[in-house]
């Protein structure tokens, strides 16, 4: 399989696993859906510990690399030539010859963490221009795996423009696919079964009229070929050699038998097939690759409803992303925008709630401040419901502790790297004591685990997990009473 090289490329590869562990600290909120303040590589980073392969659709819609932008390339790679880019914008072809390095580098750790996070039948989206999608989808092939391509949807997001470049007027844009494995598939777009009615009272129920003929000529298929004959009036009709008949003569005659041909009643035109919706096979059909959408404009108007003022450039429309959500979600799943902007991936999730009465759930994160003053303001004033967070300390720095760590928040970290729970409060009269889950006590000692620091421990256990800097107590007398022992730092666990 080909393979895309990149300044920069074996810096990033793996970069996503250095990225340290941080707790999401909830600021206000009750609600399980969550918009998070902050660099999504450290939210994804971050997310895997609670969410890792539960999530069911991402939808994505980062900086096309335009070099209208402005955006900033700021991960925290230790390696000179990146270290030159850090914290300067992103430029456009002629001024940055490293720009597309830049996207690259910037997207690969992230696709990698989305990649965790997705659920074994859940779908990546993400949209895209000219500038990189063929660069996307060469990452996407490494990463997700190119059998797992799905489609590689365009839609209309202007209605023409007069700033053509070599007079071709790019009114289109992409939204690229991925599953994570062959268990995903789209739910498909429900017939619309209104035309069907049944006028005649006939017992095999609802039809429409239907075309008799099909595209093929009497050179290509002689056997459709052929005339037939009403037989109440005597009247025949010839075949059209442009168009012969769909079925060949002798189904022909058991369909005129059972009347599932719709002869004129005066001889005047052609004849129909009277086609039931019994016989419609499936009540979907699939979802096409070009998706039939409302154009840019109107996302930026459905946004200043909303604000009564323009507050954002470039939103996607609602209906975009619902689409994507309703063929791509069951009714309980996970929808993740780590790219969120302005917010519409919340918007669609609620109103698609609203109309098929699901319980779909958002997860957005969004870099800017104004993920509090839009991205959140909009969930409020549409009467969503949200939590929402911003990034903790990190636990580790670099492949060490960080250092400035509270006692707290270390203490709060052992737990939550053991249990996946948040820590109890602290009983004063235990300060060891961490918690306990499943019947094992969690506990941290300052300095040595021996006979008088375990006689600390007042709260019985079926085990107990004992982190301290060292220990003296031997094996053995371990073993006898079920402790096992961490030693810190080396078992801190990185999750
Ligand atoms: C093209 S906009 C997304 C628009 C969005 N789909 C909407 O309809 O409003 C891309 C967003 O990603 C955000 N972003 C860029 N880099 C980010 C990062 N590293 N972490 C989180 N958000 C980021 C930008 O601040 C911007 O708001």
């Amino acid at each position: 399989m080909p393979n895309l090289n990149f300044v920069g490329k074996s810096k990033v590869v793996n970069h996503h696993r250095d990225v340290s562990f941080r707790f999401l600290e909830r600021q206000y909120g009750l609600s399980e859906n969550m918009i998070i303040h902050g660099d999504n590589l450290l939210a994804l980073r971050s997310l895997l510990a609670t969410h890792r392969g539960k999530i069911k659709c991402i939808y994505i819609d980062p900086p096309y690399n335009t070099g209208n932008e402005n955006w900033i390339y700021n991960d925290n790679v230790n390696d000179p030539e990146i270290r030159s880019w850090i914290g300067k914008v992103v430029g456009d072809e002629e001024t940055d010859l490293n720009r597309h390095d830049k996207w690259l580098c910037m997207m690969y750790p992230r696709l990698r963490l989305l990649h965790e996070l997705l659920s074994d039948d859940g779908a990546i989206f993400i949209s895209i221009d000219d500038n990189e999608v063929a660069n996307l989808k060469l990452i996407c092939n490494e990463i997700f795996g190119i059998n797992n391509f799905i489609v590689m949807f365009t839609w209309r997001r202007r209605s023409g423009a007069n700033d053509a470049l070599n007079n071709v007027s790019l009114d289109h844009e992409y939204v690229v696919c991925y599953s994570k494995s062959k268990k995903f598939s789209m739910n498909g777009v429900t017939k619309n079964f209104e035309k069907y009615s049944n006028p005649d009272n006939d017992p095999r129920g609802a039809w429409v009229r239907g075309d008799l003929t099909c595209g093929k000529t009497a050179d290509q298929r002689p056997n459709l070929f052929y005339p037939i004959t009403d037989p109440k009036t005597g009247i025949t009709y010839q075949c059209n050699p442009d168009h012969v008949w769909r079925f060949e003569r002798n189904r022909m005659q058991q369909l005129i038998e059972t009347g599932k041909v719709l002869f004129p009643a005066d001889g005047n035109g052609r004849p129909a097939y009277k086609r039931h919706q019994a016989e419609v096979r499936s009540e979907t059909k699939p979802f096409s690759s070009i998706i039939e959408t409302k154009l840019n404009s109107a996302a930026t108007r459905e946004l200043r409803d909303i604000f009564g003022k323009q507050v954002f450039d470039y939103p996607k429309t609602v209906d975009l992303i619902r689409q994507i959500v309703y063929q791509s979600t069951d009714p309980d799943s996970i929808v993740l925008d780590a790219f969120a902007g302005s917010g519409t991936t919340a918007q669609s999730v609620i109103e698609l709630n609203r109309e098929d009465h699901g319980n779909r759930k958002f997860i957005l994160i969004e870099l800017m401040d104004y993920c509090e003053s839009i991205t959140a303001e909009r969930v409020r004033r549409i009467n969503g419901d949200f939590s929402f967070y911003e990034l903790g300390d990190p636990i580790f720095i670099e492949d060490e502790i960080n250092p400035d760590l509270s006692r707290d928040l270390f203490r709060r970290y052992l737990y939550f790297s053991e249990t996946k729970k948040e820590i109890p409060p602290m009983n004063p009269d235990e300060p060891t004591l961490l918690g306990i889950n499943d019947g094992i006590g969690y506990h941290l000692i300052d300095g040595d685990l021996n006979f008088n620091s375990l006689a600390q421990i007042k709260t019985r256990s079926n085990s107990y997990v004992i982190y301290a800097e060292s220990c003296t107590i031997s094996q053995e007398t371990r073993d006898q009473f079920k402790i096992i022992f961490r030693k810190i730092p080396r078992d801190v666990r990185r999750i």
